[in-house]
């Protein structure tokens, strides 16, 4: 059987989201982004939304027990008992071994390999649409009319609070500290699969689905 139960891994500006939208239509399973779901917290001024602003502002990591607490909540909704794709989640070993204690077992991690170098210019040039999530970049994937999104027709794509130079230095010093462990982790547990992310993005996706079979 195909495998259905994915996780995204990398740091920050990979691609991980690209890739998990994409994947998400194609395999016909949920994208689960705990990035997303703390945007539309802090869009919704939850008390969850604005403690965690204060975290994703400064490049830290939200603390585990809130990030844990909201997906083993969104893993219980019926549309992921047949697959599912985690991207962003987990991110410290112990998101890892909640997410073993929820009985969740993962079919593959796709680790997203690029250089320090790329993920900076990725993320200097990211824009993103506030109505529905889409991912452009100014120079390597844009919309095609300036300041629309090309998948809803919003007009006046952001920049994230969080891609400004000190908060991707910050980002990246939390993903080498607490994320960067989990490679290690999975690989031992046999589920782990290193993708080349340097590629286009339709490169990148072909090759993500000739891993999984
Ligand atoms: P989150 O939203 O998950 O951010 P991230 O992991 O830093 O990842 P990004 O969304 O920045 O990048 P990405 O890898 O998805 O790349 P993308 O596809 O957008 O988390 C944000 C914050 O929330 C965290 O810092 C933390 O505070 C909190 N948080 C979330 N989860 C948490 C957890 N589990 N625990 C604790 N805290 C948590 O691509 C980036 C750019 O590159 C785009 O412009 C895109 O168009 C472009 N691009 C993509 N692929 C390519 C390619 N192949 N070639 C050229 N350009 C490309």
């Amino acid at each position: 059987m195909a495998k259905r139960k994915l996780m995204m891994l990398g740091p920050p500006g990979a691609g991980k989201g690209t890739q998990a939208k994409r994947l998400g239509l194609i395999l016909d399973v949920a994208h689960i982004s705990t990035g997303d779901m703390l945007r539309d917290a802090r869009r919704a001024g939850t008390s969850l939304g604005v403690e965690a602003a204060r975290y994703m502002d400064a490049g830290e990591l939200v603390p585990d027990a809130v990030v844990i607490g909201i997906v083993a909540e969104r893993l219980k909704s019926s549309d992921v008992a047949d697959g599912f794709i985690l991207d962003g989640f987990p991110r410290t070993r112990e998101q890892a071994e909640a997410l073993r204690g929820m009985g969740v077992e993962l079919d593959a991690v796709l680790n997203i390999v690029v250089s320090e170098e790329e993920v900076v210019r990725r993320l200097g040039g990211r824009l993103s649409c506030g109505n529905c999530g889409a991912v452009f970049h100014r120079e390597f994937n844009p919309p095609k009319e300036r300041g629309v999104c090309d998948s809803c027709g919003q007009v006046g794509l952001f920049v994230r609070e969080d891609d400004q130079p000190d908060a991707i230095r910050q980002r990246l010093v939390s993903y080498e500290a607490k994320t960067s462990p989990l490679v290690r982790f999975y690989r031992e547990l046999g589920t782990l699969e290193d993708v080349d992310g340097s590629l286009e993005p339709s490169e990148v996706e072909a090759n993500i689905l000739a891993g999984l079979g």
